[in-house]
């Protein structure tokens, strides 16, 4: 029995937005049904960085995602977050692939805002802003643009030359975009944040009723984007109210005692499955706070161990004597 290696250049070339919005949307659905498992993520910490565990199991996959976070290994030539995920067949336990997992975050990620924006935001929303134009911008847009008729894109970041790259992408799109000041970004249908801040960047009063907001960036413990009046205003939908509460976008307003988990509305999974009703009016703010779930990992990899045995990509590796 052999075991299949999928590099980053392999999934970057077999997995594409539509099989991972379908195997995301798929994931939040058996979430919404209650039909995971996903124990918490467990840390190693050190000195400069942590190392996170993020195994689950829906419908006949499983595995685990192996991740790390070292804010300062840029400095060394190597990449904040680099990931490794071991897919297995829930049935043996057999590993069936060892793949790159950096490019399966970024898609499920964006694949997550698009289906969030799906569910939550006016359906004719045209207008879309972006409050950070980094790696994760992209698959957001990518998502987004499959989803809306976008008429028009406005960015903002602190590093020009990175708004300045997302625009020409979605130029390049065809779509019509802009760099804006961050106030002109938030006066759009749906904004996108996708920054690692610590304090908010986007104020109340820039903030419309009826817009829909994908915050994204906050994963983390002490990590906020939005100004906690924003939150007090909308319908707050998590992807997963354990993950959200301890390291979402709503984790400072919680800790702090400004929000009541009792005023979290529901999971995107309990909106797909109509447990729980989406936006009710034009008027509505709704907020979906994402904080990255290992079962829009494992269901991205089933999908991507799928495509790779169709065109049998991938070397193929005999770790055991059976
Ligand atoms: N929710 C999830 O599932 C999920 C998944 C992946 C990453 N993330 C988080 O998303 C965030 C962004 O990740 P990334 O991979 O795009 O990182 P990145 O470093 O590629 O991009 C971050 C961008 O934000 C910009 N930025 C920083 N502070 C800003 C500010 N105050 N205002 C405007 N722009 C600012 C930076 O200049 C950069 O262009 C991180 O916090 C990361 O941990 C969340």
């Amino acid at each position: 029995m052999e075991t299949t290696i999928l590099t980053k250049k392999d999934v970057e070339k077999i997995l594409t937005m539509e099989d991972t919005i379908k195997a995301v949307e798929h994931a939040f659905e058996m979430h919404g049904k209650g039909l995971t498992q996903m124990p918490p993520k467990v840390y190693l910490n050190f000195d400069k960085g942590d190392l996170r565990a993020m195994p689950a199991y829906l419908e006949g996959k499983a595995g685990v995602k192996w991740v790390n976070s070292h804010p300062e290994n840029p400095k060394i030539g190597l990449p904040t977050v680099m990931a490794l995920l071991i897919y297995n067949d829930p049935e043996t336990g057999f590993p069936l692939a060892v793949m790159d997992a950096m490019h399966i975050t970024n898609m499920r990620t964006g694949a997550a805002g698009g289906i969030a924006a799906k569910y939550l935001a006016r359906k004719n929303s045209k207008v879309f802003g972006f409050v950070g134009c980094g790696t994760q911008a992209y698959t957001q847009f990518m998502a987004l643009s499959m989803i809306f008729k976008i008429e028009e894109v406005k960015a903002y970041d602190i590093n020009e030359g990175n708004a300045k790259k997302f625009i020409e992408f979605c130029e390049s799109k065809g779509v019509d975009a802009k760099i804006r000041g961050i106030e002109e970004v938030c006066d759009c249908d749906v904004l996108t944040t996708t920054t690692p801040s610590k304090k908010p960047v986007v104020k109340e009063e820039w903030v419309s009723n009826g817009m829909h907001i994908n915050a994204i960036g906050a994963d983390a413990p002490g990590k906020q984007e939005l100004d906690e009046k924003i939150l007090l205003r909308s319908k707050i939908i998590v992807d997963d109210l354990e993950q959200a509460l301890h390291s979402g976008e709503i984790n400072v307003a919680i800790s702090k005692g400004i929000l009541e988990e009792s005023s979290i509305h529901a999971t995107l999974g309990e909106i797909i499955v109509g447990k729980k009703p989406g936006r009710l009016s034009d008027d509505e703010i709704t907020i979906f706070d994402s904080t990255g779930l290992a079962i829009q990992d494992i269901s991205t990899a089933s999908i991507v161990y799928k495509r790779a045995a169709e065109s049998d990509m991938g070397i193929k590796i005999k770790f055991f004597d059976f």
